[in-house]
């Protein structure tokens, strides 16, 4: 049984759960490309000048977007749910306040909260948030009754490695390039093709904005040049296309020392082409000196044009040739176009015949041995550098193969598949090891007249006789049928229950019935705890534990209801519940008597209402209710007592119940009313 609210938060937690984590991994991808966009935000306070502000901002990314990824991962696998959903909804408020921000102020033009694969607009990006954040409330209003994946037992393995996973996946992105390039100079790339596509689309939406004025009789008016007014117009001037929407993608126009624009000259060149790109020669990386040196003697010698790329100072540029013995020629270009080209630093990017044929992070340059090898390969015709291998993910692939294994056992579970397995392997260790009984008791509650609960006694009588039995049968009656029916059950396998006791040994308490009257008139068992009394007639714990200690104290088996209502197994306190239950009565008894008590399980919203409790979600509370007496009682009491299931148990589903391995047989409202029912419940344990 599944509440629409709880359907609801389920879905939100799905939605919510894959957008974090898909958000999370597009930006992982590449976080220095999410460093410079958290620079933008942060430029009214942080001066991308300043030595450290690179530092901060890469903290930053990696901090926000192992973050994302990490929240959605949880959310999805169900684990640390209540403090997942409390982050994720304190991460979409920030979101929608930072998007609001960016709406109004205009610090970018795009959010970057995928990264560089899909551009959402400052509005978009808002309507998302806004859109998210009463889905992540949904979320953690109900996160405690969400469906998980995993045990808690279980929770650290997939935590460790969805946490050091997604770390290891950014520090290699980092180290080298980004596993996937979403920016327009991937490998592959045609540049020099590409760049005249765009000025040709260009030009023709400028043309097509191009206006030209014409004037008569004072008024001035614009025509396209489709539409050009007749003779009595006098023409004025052309007003020049502008298309403010338009942005362009490439903006690659290094110039040479003396100022000259050479990308035509270098996209247009058949040969080789390699450049080193570095934004600023002061804060490049030293790491790979001897390597690039190697690279530019070597691509001369081979004929191969060879170029330092950046917008650095004179000054720095002399540094650095004094630092690193550099003699490669210098281009100019701008930093943001370099940072776009290119996200290491230095980074060495290499074309032939305009086409970008490789490119590599300076950790990533073949040694000073293997130099010569690559520059030749460079000149195969056809050859382009292979993709980054996906080996670099491995432990994120790892997390990934958990979380679809954690899926398939949840439907397996869900759909009885393991049920088989199960019979198999607890079956045999649960009749070894315990001593427990698989009972079937009926519960007539208010029903049957003095006569009728005779008749049934006998008519149950005749159907048992010669029946090889697989549990024990009890019947419990209202008290003024107990003598007789205990009478004629008398060398029969039935066992006779009462349906309550009073809570007084003896006296003045009109109108009751004690323990002792109960066990002098031939019942062995009385039923204690149960829902109905509960709630129509005030027992509460102290009620009910007085009750117990009396039935105990007259050589009576109690037959103890636990379970939750409605509303609490919605709210996925059900484990609470019974916990308290339990705490609150039954837990005060030595273990010697609690030995002598048998359980019932029965959720309120089943009991008579023709919901039942599925065989899986019955197994696993009356695993845990096991597990409490566990560790209140220890492993031989817990092992050996009964928990029978009730609520809507009836012959159609009786036997898959009882075949789960905590449940020990049931206790039947409705279908102990009649022999015909009754017996298919009894025969389910064959
Ligand atoms: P039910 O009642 O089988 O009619 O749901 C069970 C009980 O109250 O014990």
């Amino acid at each position: 049984m599944i509440s629409p609210r709880l359907i609801l938060a389920e879905i939100a937690r799905v939605l919510t759960g894959v957008v974090l984590i898909v958000s999370g991994l597009l930006k992982a991808i590449d976080p220095v490309g999410s460093a410079l966009k958290i620079g933008e935000y942060l430029a009214p306070v942080l001066d991308e000048r300043w030595a450290w502000s690179s530092l901060i901002t890469l903290t930053l990314s990696f901090v926000l977007c192992a973050g994302e990824f990490l929240l959605g991962a949880f959310l999805l696998m169900g684990i640390y749910r209540r403090l997942s959903a409390r982050l994720s909804v304190a991460f979409f408020a920030g979101m929608t306040l930072i998007s609001l921000y960016s709406l109004l102020a205009d610090p970018v033009s795009d959010c970057g909260c995928f990264g560089d694969a899909i551009h959402l607009t400052p509005l978009e990006t808002l309507l998302k948030n806004l859109l998210l954040l009463p889905l992540s409330y949904l979320v953690l209003r109900d996160a405690r009754g969400l469906r998980h994946l995993y045990s808690r037992r279980e929770r650290w393995l997939p935590a460790v490695l969805a946490v050091v996973g997604i770390v290891v996946f950014m520090e290699r992105n980092y180290r080298h390039l980004p596993l996937v390039d979403f920016r327009p100079y991937r490998v592959g790339t045609n540049l020099g093709e590409a760049i005249a596509e765009e000025d040709s689309t260009l030009q023709a939406r400028l043309l097509a904005s191009t206006r030209y004025l014409y004037e008569r009789g004072g008024v001035t008016k614009a025509f396209t040049p489709e539409n050009l007014p007749d003779s009595s117009w006098h023409f004025v001037r052309v007003q020049d296309g502008e298309d403010a929407t338009y942005r362009a993608k490439y903006d690659f126009a290094p110039m040479d020392s003396l100022g000259n624009v050479c990308s035509e000259a270098l996209l247009t060149d058949p040969g080789v082409t390699l450049l080193l790109l570095a934004p600023h020669w002061s804060r490049a990386s030293e790491g790979s000196i001897d390597e690039i040196n190697e690279l530019y003697t070597q691509s001369l010698s081979m004929g191969y044009r060879f170029y330092g790329v950046t917008a650095s100072s004179a000054e720095e540029i002399a540094a650095w040739r004094y630092l690193t013995g550099a003699s490669y020629p210098m281009l100019h270009m701008d930093a943001t176009p370099i940072r776009t080209m290119i996200r290491a630093y230095p980074g060495l990017l290499v074309l032939r015949g305009g086409q970008i044929i490789d490119k590599r992070s300076y950790v990533d340059l073949p040694t000073v041995e293997e130099v010569t090898h690559y520059l030749h390969r460079l000149r195969e015709p056809g050859y382009i550098a292979p993709a980054p291998s996906l080996a670099r993910s491995y432990l994120l692939l790892a997390w990934g193969i958990l979380l679809i294994l954690g899926f398939l056992r949840f439907w397996a579970r869900k759909l009885h598949l393991t049920l088989y397995l199960k019979k198999r392997i607890h079956y045999p260790y649960k009749r070894k090891r315990s001593m427990r009984k698989n009972i079937v008791a009926g519960n007539w509650k208010m029903n049957k007249t003095l006569q009728e609960g005779t008749a049934f006694i006998s008519e149950l009588k005749t159907a048992l006789s010669g029946k090889a039995l697989h549990c024990e049968v009890i019947i419990g009656a209202p008290f003024i049928h107990l003598a007789s029916i205990a009478s004629l059950a008398e060398g029969s396998p039935i066992g006779i229950a009462a349906e309550n006791c009073a809570d007084k040994a003896e006296g003045a308490y009109t109108g009751e019935v004690s323990a002792a009257m109960v066990a002098s008139a031939g019942a062995r068992y009385v039923i204690l705890g149960h829902s109905e009394r509960r709630a129509y007639y005030g027992e509460d714990n102290a009620i009910l534990t007085e009750k117990v200690r009396l039935a105990l104290a007259n050589g009576l088996t109690p037959i103890f209801c636990i379970g939750e209502v409605k509303e609490e197994r919605e709210a996925g306190k059900h484990f609470q519940v019974v916990e308290e239950q339990l705490a609150g009565t039954l837990f005060s008894l030595s273990p010697e008597e609690f030995g002598k008590v048998i359980l019932a399980y029965e959720p309120v919203w089943a009991i008579g209402t023709g919901l039942t409790a599925t065989s899986a979600q019955a197994q696993e509370i009356h695993a845990h209710i096991r597990h409490l007496l566990v560790k209140k009682y220890g492993e031989q009491i817990a092992n050996d007592c009964s928990i029978l299931y009730g609520g809507s148990c009836n012959a159609s589903n009786a036997a898959e119940l009882f075949a789960q391995p905590d449940v020990d047989g049931g206790l039947i409202g409705g279908a102990s009313l009649s022999v015909e029912k009754f017996l298919p419940i009894i025969e389910a344990f064959h």
